[in-house]
């Protein structure tokens, strides 16, 4: 058993079985001031004032000086299984060119593709693990990893396998995730690559958990990604990016497919809203990839005034968002996308939890979750994090 005490503010707490948090729920949270917590197994046991009884037989205690004690980051959507890096097309990008316009001219995900291909197994593993150490000392405790840079049978396979290494390796929680239709791979044609990644999917789903698709203009259908579904159905659970670069159908076919999360969602109307009423699908929104290429920050407020809840994650990819640091994700909410601290601590620790399926385990000071948390300096609290965004502030990640 160990013990946590003198907890300046305890953050975080919700009650057994709150899976997710929606509509005004999302603005709550539990807090404890000078507090305890007591860990056993690595989970949460117990937590109470420092005026109750305070547990004594600890083998191990920790001194948090007056620290705010918070669940770790999960980051729902991430792509840091990747070689290489596109600082080429950053220039490019800084002289004008689109997203689109970068992936036309054969750069963007294929140029990322192309490296990968070529890159061996053990090198593809130690350059993605640099950037899981990265994201682990910012404070993430549960990462969801895609494929979708490998576009060919043995190259998609080989990225699930690095990322069930991964899963192998770190004390974080590692979910993984089958999105081969990311782009169409060099050598099929549209058709054919949507076959081929069909045909894949037994074999994926030996390796991963969920099923993505690029489900955007000049990318892939809302027929394609209906089809990619119907053929995971039962094998894997579908978690989709939709209306990035276009209001693409992305989140009704989705939602159509039970999907955990649909993300992205810089491009709504109130019909994406609608069709996530009442659903198990959680909206997660990439203001990361809103800030690098300059695209509209998603509705997240309107989201929660219609109800809903929101998730946040990093999106951390080298096209689109190089940045896996979910305390600018939450700061970002606030600034960009004015969501209250609560509402986006929430966004990024139970809701992004809920849609990587890992919020009974995740997000949240609740007994019998996992013990991934961070202990910060003393001072802090949930809108000094976001308000001073770039002050170090963490003294502890604990798994
Ligand atoms: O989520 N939008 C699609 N995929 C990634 C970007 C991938 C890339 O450009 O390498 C994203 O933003
Ligand atoms: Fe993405």
């Amino acid at each position: 058993m160990s013990l946590i005490y003198n907890i300046g503010l305890l953050v975080g707490i919700q009650p057994e079985g709150v899976l997710r948090v929606e509509g005004v729920a999302q603005g709550r949270t539990g807090t404890l001031e000078n507090a305890w917590l007591r860990i056993e197994n690595g989970r949460i046991a117990g937590f109470g004032d420092m005026s109750s009884v305070i547990p004594s037989e600890a083998s191990v205690s920790l001194d948090a000086q007056g620290g705010m004690l918070m669940p770790g980051f999960c980051d729902s959507h991430t792509h840091v299984v990747y070689v290489g890096s596109r600082d080429g097309e950053f220039i490019d990008k800084i002289n004008g060119l689109s997203y689109e316009e970068i992936a036309a001219r054969g750069g963007g995900i294929l140029n990322s593709a192309n490296l990968l291909q070529q890159t061996s197994e053990e090198a593809l593993y130690s350059q993605s693990m640099s950037r899981v150490r990265e994201m682990m000392d910012k404070g993430t405790v549960a990462i969801e990893i895609k494929s979708g840079y490998g576009l060919s049978p043995e190259a998609e396979l080989k990225m699930l396998r690095v990322i069930r290494r991964i899963q192998k390796t770190v004390p974080a929680a590692v979910k993984s995730t089958f999105l081969g239709a990311h782009a169409v791979g060099r050598g099929y044609t549209h058709e054919e690559y949507v076959q081929m990644v069909i045909d894949l999917i037994p074999q994926a789903a030996e390796l991963a958990d969920f099923v993505d698709v690029f489900c955007d203009e000049g990318f892939f259908t809302v027929e394609d990604t209906d089809r990619i579904l119907t053929a995971a159905k039962g094998k894997l659970v579908p978690k989709i990016h939709a209306n990035e670069l276009a209001v693409s159908g992305g989140v009704q076919v989705g939602v159509k497919h039970g999907a955990l999360s649909v993300d992205h969602l810089e491009r709504t109307t109130d019909a994406e809203i609608d069709a996530l009423k009442g659903t198990q699908t959680m909206p997660t929104m990439l203001p990361g990839s809103s800030f690098f290429l300059g695209l509209p920050y998603g509705r997240a407020k309107d989201y929660i005034k219609a109800g809903l809840g929101v998730a946040l994650s990093s999106d951390y990819n080298p096209g689109s968002s190089p940045s896996g640091d979910m305390r600018f994700v939450m700061a970002q909410g606030c600034i960009k996308m004015r969501l209250t601290p609560v509402e986006a601590f929430n966004a990024v620790t139970l809701n992004s939890a809920y849609a990587m399926g890992l919020s009974r385990e995740y997000g949240s000071i609740t007994a019998g979750k996992k013990a991934a948390l961070i202990l910060t300096e003393p001072g802090w609290d949930l809108t000094k994090l976001a308000y001073q965004y770039q002050t170090p502030y963490i003294k502890q990640v604990i798994f």
